[in-house]
Formats: C-alpha cells, sequence, structure tokens
C-alpha cells in the first residue's frame, strides 16, 4: 500500500530557479509546491503526496515568523491518522536549524524527514529530484519513527540534532557532527546503521509564540570586551560564545560574561570549530557557564531560546538539556 506523506514547502534551492545554464542568475523559492509536486509525479514515486506551501523564500529569511507556521501544520499532520509522515522542503543554507527546532518541538511518533537541493531545478544537474524521491523513501519507512526530525542529502540520511552545512557548493554539502550520517538512502534502496534511538516520543520542548533574545557573539584574535558589550542589549537574557578550540575566550571576554552571568544572563560555551565537542570544565561551576556539548552555535541558540521561553533559567538544568541534546 503506498504511504500518504505530507509535504510542508518553505522555498530554497529545492525550488529554485537559475534562469541560465551558464549566467550567474538565481532565485531560491520560485516554484510552488503544487507546480514541484507534478514535476515529481512523473518519478512515479510509491507514497500519496499532499502539499502546503508554507512560505516560499530564501532559507536566510527562515526564522520565528516561518518556523510557527510550520510548526503548527506539521502538529496537525501529526496528530492525522491519515497521514504516516511528514517531509518538509527547505533552502540549505539555515537547514540545520529548523530540522534542530522541528527536532526539539515535534513528537517523534512518525517520519519527519526535511530535505533540500544544492542546485536550482533547472540547473545541469538538479540534484533536487533525487533529494526528494530519497526523502520520500524515508519517511515511508516505519523504521525512521523514533529518530527524532532526519535530514536527507546527497543519498545520506542524518539526524537533525548532528547535521550541518560545511560547503557553500556542491551536492555533497552537509556532513553530522558527532556521528556522521544515521543511514544511506537512493531512490531504490534504505539502509539504517542502528535501531531507532529516541523512546522519548512526545516532543521535548513546547514552541511558544515568542524566543527571548540570545545573542551568539563570535571569538576572534583581538576580540574585546567593548566590542562583546556593543553587541548585547539589555533584552539579551542568553549569549552563545562561538569560542575558540574547545570554547574557548580570552580573558577579558570571559569577565565581561561573568558579569552578565552574575546579573542573570545564561551563557553557554560552544565551539567555532566545526567538529567542536565542548564539555564542561572546572570554571563552568564558578563562572555558572553551561558547555554546549556537540551542538554547534546556531543550534545551542535556539535550545537556550527555547529552555528560556519554556522557564528555565538554573545553568544545571540547562546543562543536563545540552548534555541530553
Ligand atoms: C537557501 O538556503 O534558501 C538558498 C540556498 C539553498 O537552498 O541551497
Amino acid at each position: 500500500m503506498k504511504s500518504k506523506l505530507t509535504v510542508l514547502a518553505t522555498g530554497g534551492t529545492i525550488a529554485g530557479i537559475a534562469g541560465s545554464a551558464i549566467a550567474k542568475d538565481y532565485r531560491a523559492g520560485e516554484i510552488g509546491i503544487e507546480d514541484y509536486l507534478e514535476r515529481v509525479g512523473g518519478l512515479g514515486l510509491e507514497a500519496e503526496l499532499s502539499g502546503t506551501q508554507i512560505a516560499n523564500i530564501d532559507s536566510a529569511d527562515v526564522g520565528p515568523a516561518v518556523w510557527h507556521p510550520l510548526h503548527a501544520r506539521a502538529m496537525e499532520a501529526l496528530a492525522d491518522e491519515e497521514c504516516d509522515g511528514l517531509i518538509v522542503t527547505h533552502g540549505t543554507d539555515t537547514l540545520e536549524e529548523t530540522a534542530f527546532l522541528l527536532d526539539l518541538t515535534l513528537p517523534a511518533n512518525k517520519p519527519v524527514v526535511v530535505v533540500g537541493a544544492m542546485r536550482p531545478a533547472d540547473a545541469v544537474g538538479y540534484d533536487g529530484l533525487r533529494n526528494f524521491a530519497n526523502a520520500v523513501r524515508v519517511a515511508s519507512d516505519a523504521q525512521a519513527a523514533g529518530r527524532g526530525v532526519l535530514v536527507v542529502m546527497g543519498d545520506r540520511i542524518f539526524a537533525a540534532r548532528d547535521v550541518y552545512k560545511v560547503r557553500t557548493r556542491g551536492t555533497e554539502a552537509f556532513r553530522g557532527f558527532p556521528r556522521e550520517s544515521v543511514g544511506m538512502v537512493t531512490p531504490a534502496s534504505l539502509e539504517w546503521f542502528g535501531a531507532p534511538w529516541r523512546s522519548d516520543t512526545p516532543a521535548r520542548c513546547g514552541l511558544p509564540k515568542d524566543l527571548p533574545e540570545v545573542a551568539i557573539v563570535y571569538v576572534y584574535a583581538g576580540l574585546d570586551a567593548q566590542s562583546v558589550s556593543r553587541q548585547l542589549g539589555s533584552a539579551t537574557r542568553g549569549v552563545v560564545v562561538a569560542g575558540v578550540g574547545e570554547g574557548n575566550l580570552p580573558e577579558c571576554v570571559r569577565q565581561e560574561l561573568v558579569k552578565l552571568a552574575r546579573e542573570g544572563t545564561l551563557v553557554v560555551r560552544a565551539s567555532r570549530a566545526d567538529e567542536g565537542m565542548v564539555d564542561r570544565e572546572p570554571d563552568d561551576n564558578t563562572n555558572a557557564f553551561v558547555a554546549a556539548r556537540a551542538l554547534n552555535p546556531q543550534k545551542a541558540r535556539i535550545l537556550l531560546q527555547l529552555l528560556l521561553a519554556g522557564g528555565e533559567t538554573e545553568p544545571a538544568a540547562i546543562q543536563r538539556a545540552f548534555d541530553g541534546r
């Protein structure tokens, strides 16, 4: 029997048009979902697809204004007995953020797959149809449930919590950390590298209407405390530091952040390194800092926003959430 999948479209290059195969003339989010599903119809995929257009934009512009309707429609689809799984089409630039936000705020009872493309629909070597066909195969597989939100790109399946974009060009643009990928897929085959890991099927966090202001401070050689304080406003409730190495900070910046932490701002130490595991160190106890563990700064920011919005302000409890990701 064909699986019934709901497709929620947000735009990006998967729905983009280049206009020319040889000139630089590219626009993300040009093809509407009805048109897209008609194009996909020719592939003979074993699924009944129904689509909703949530947005049709470049993912650089994705944020709470898209996340809220996307999340609401996803919750509806996951509660619908007629829906076997969900596919979200998305631009690749901020795909990891939306995928992680959904991972934290959706139940894990049915497959949820986020997919994009690196080349627009009329480009030579468009990867969007293959990625989409792969996403259909994953979302149709009952074994995809219990793994949280998954990302399908370049014939590989990643967990939302691990995935990040590593290249600006080419179809192998995503990697996973600390797990590389959790499975492999082609339009004709699917292989998982292990059993589902999430027995906690309810959503781990709510998605409240207002998300608190959390800043990311990027550390570089020569960063001083004045630059940091100029970046932070009085409404800032949390700071994620993209530190050097294992979340390290210049001493003057550390002192500035300790001052903020004493005044109640939550400070999370992450790393600007791509594969940056940041563990707790003894000073974190005295500084009341949190270690981001395997989350990169942009994902750490989302988790911190959701925790603060849910009323959590204790560094120890926030650390436990980061440990559990
Ligand atoms: C975008 O993120 O919307 C544009 C780039 C892409 O999808 O690859």
